[in-house]
This record gives C-alpha cells, sequence and structure tokens, in this order.
C-alpha cells in the first residue's frame, strides 16, 4: 500500500474521532485533576507479539477502537497516556486515570481490554491511590507553604515518572509533630526543584500494597535524578520500605501522537 493510501484511514478515523469528542461531553478535568478525594490509577499494559506482526491497516482499525473507548469515557474520567516503551522493560503504555468513582475507573479499563486494540493489550501493573489534603503543610511556616504554592516553570513537560512508595511501621508509630519534623526537611531539600520538576501525590495504604503513589512530570531528567539523590540523604527517608518496583518513566502523549506512534 502507498504512504498515501495508508493516511487515508487515519484521516477517516480523525472525523470519526471528532464526531465521538463532540458527541460526548468531558468530565471537568481540571476538578478531577486538583481536589483531594479523587482517585488516581496507573495502569501499565505491554502490547502481544501479534500486534508486531500486524499490517499497518489492521492496526490503525485497531487504534480506532481505542480512541472510541477514551473518548466514551472522557465523560467520567479524565484519562492521559504515556507511551512507556523503549524506555521501560516492563510495559509499553501507560494509561493515567482519574475518577470520583473507582468503579467509573474499572469501567473505563474493562471496555478498554475488551476493544479491538485491547485484545492485544497484556496487563502489567495496575496502582491506585486517593488525592488527600496535606497532612504535614499546615503545620509548616508561613514562607515554606508560600514557595511550596511557586508554579513550575510554565510550558508542556515531556517526561512522567510514578514511583510507589513503601514506609515502614516505624514511620507510622511516630507521632504527628515528629513526622512533620521530618515531613519538613523533606521539603526543603525538595523545594528548589519545583521549578522544573511538577509533583502530585496519591495515599494508597489498603487500596494498593505500598502506602503512596508519587507521581512527577519534567522536561530535565537531570533535575529529577538530583531531586531524588536530596531526597536519600533526609531523615525521612530511612523509613522508607519500598521505592519504586516498578519505577515507571514514559514520555507524555496526546491520545492522537500515542496512536501515530503505535501505528508505525
Ligand atoms: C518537587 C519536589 C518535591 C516537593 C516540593 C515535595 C514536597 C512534599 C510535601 C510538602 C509533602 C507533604 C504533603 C503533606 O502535607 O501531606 C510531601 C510528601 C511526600 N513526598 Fe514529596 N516532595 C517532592 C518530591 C518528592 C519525591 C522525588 C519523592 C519520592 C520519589 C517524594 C515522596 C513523597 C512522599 C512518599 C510523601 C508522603 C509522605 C508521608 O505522608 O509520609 N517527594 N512531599
Amino acid at each position: 500500500m502507498t504512504r498515501f493510501h495508508s493516511i487515508i484511514p487515519l484521516l477517516l478515523w480523525g472525523l470519526v474521532g471528532a464526531w465521538i469528542s463532540s458527541a460526548h461531553a468531558e468530565v471537568d478535568r481540571e476538578r478531577l485533576l486538583a481536589e483531594p478525594g479523587i482517585y488516581g490509577t496507573f495502569a501499565a499494559f505491554a502490547l502481544d507479539d501479534e500486534w508486531g506482526r500486524l499490517e499497518p491497516s489492521a492496526r490503525i482499525a485497531r487504534l480506532a477502537t481505542l480512541k472510541g473507548v477514551v473518548e466514551q469515557h472522557r465523560e467520567n474520567v479524565a484519562i492521559d497516556l504515556y507511551l512507556l516503551r523503549g524506555l521501560s522493560d516492563r510495559a509499553d503504555v501507560l494509561f493515567g486515570i482519574h475518577a470520583s468513582e473507582l468503579r467509573d475507573t474499572q469501567r473505563f479499563l474493562l471496555d478498554l481490554q475488551s476493544s479491538r486494540f485491547g485484545t492485544h493489550l497484556i496487563g502489567v501493573r495496575v496502582m491506585h491511590g486517593l488525592t488527600k489534603k496535606p497532612n504535614y503543610v499546615p503545620g509548616f511556616s508561613d514562607q515554606m507553604k508560600t514557595e511550596l504554592k511557586a508554579p513550575s516553570e510554565a510550558g508542556e513537560k515531556l517526561y512522567a515518572i510514578v514511583i510507589p512508595i513503601r514506609k515502614s511501621a516505624e514511620w507510622w508509630e511516630l507521632d504527628q509533630e515528629k513526622r512533620t519534623a521530618m515531613m519538613r526537611e523533606h521539603t526543603a531539600v525538595t523545594l528548589p526543584f519545583l521549578k522544573t520538576v511538577k509533583r502530585k501525590l496519591y495515599h494508597s495504604s489498603g487500596l494498593d500494597d505500598v502506602d503512596f503513589i508519587t507521581y512527577f512530570e519534567t522536561s530535565t531528567l537531570e533535575d529529577f535524578h538530583s531531586l531524588v539523590l536530596s531526597l536519600q540523604k533526609v531523615k525521612e527517608f530511612g523509613y522508607t520500605r519500598q521505592f519504586g518496583s516498578p519505577t515507571l518513566l514514559g514520555t507524555m502523549q496526546s491520545l492522537d501522537e500515542m496512536i501515530e506512534v503505535l501505528a508505525q
């Protein structure tokens, strides 16, 4: 098939996608990404061997079903996509899903997996957490609180990193004051990196095998590396029992960009 012919189905399904988007109102994404009490799920998948053997036209037809499912569920959940392939040996694609109800996330993942594209997905890992109001920040100085509100540098970030974390029983046995003092130290060493690293914290105890899922966006991976090295030196880090396993590192993609990459 010529390049021109292989582009036609892409254009056609772009039109279908535009129709589906206009038919489904989008959930209040800003609210889901900012408020406490929201469930965040990170679902990583590998593509099966058959995917690599499919003709481009067959891939495009299956990717149209990915687009359909994502657009359909955007009514209830906020969906972000990340390409892990090439940067991770565990998985190829990662879906970040935010919802007020975890069952809405489940509905999306079920529909995704039963779509024609989803039949090629092999589940690698699903992690859940809940956004909460800050536990320790209210006990910080006004200056630290203000510094924490400083926005990161404008512009789209290129990379996303997801790191699950579990802390020791000793950490949870400490009183709030002692934990706050250590989190103050955690914050003092990490604040200089806020300019280039965006962060988000999910509480996972009871919802997953870990206590937290930490999520970061940056275009400067070297800064992120230095940030983690700084963090490893503070007292609070000594209470960490699991850091990563897996650490997921990927590039941020729009739905159309992801489809274009996977179609190749
Ligand atoms: C951009 C740099 C960072 C800043 C400014 C920052 C700041 C903070 C703050 C203020 C809290 C306390 C939230 C609360 O009051 O509940 C916190 C919690 C936490 N941070 Fe960071 N952080 C940064 C980077 C990191 C990194 C790189 C990791 C690990 C990969 C990390 C792991 C955690 C964890 C696990 C908690 C929860 C601790 C607990 O509640 O016991 N942070 N961070």
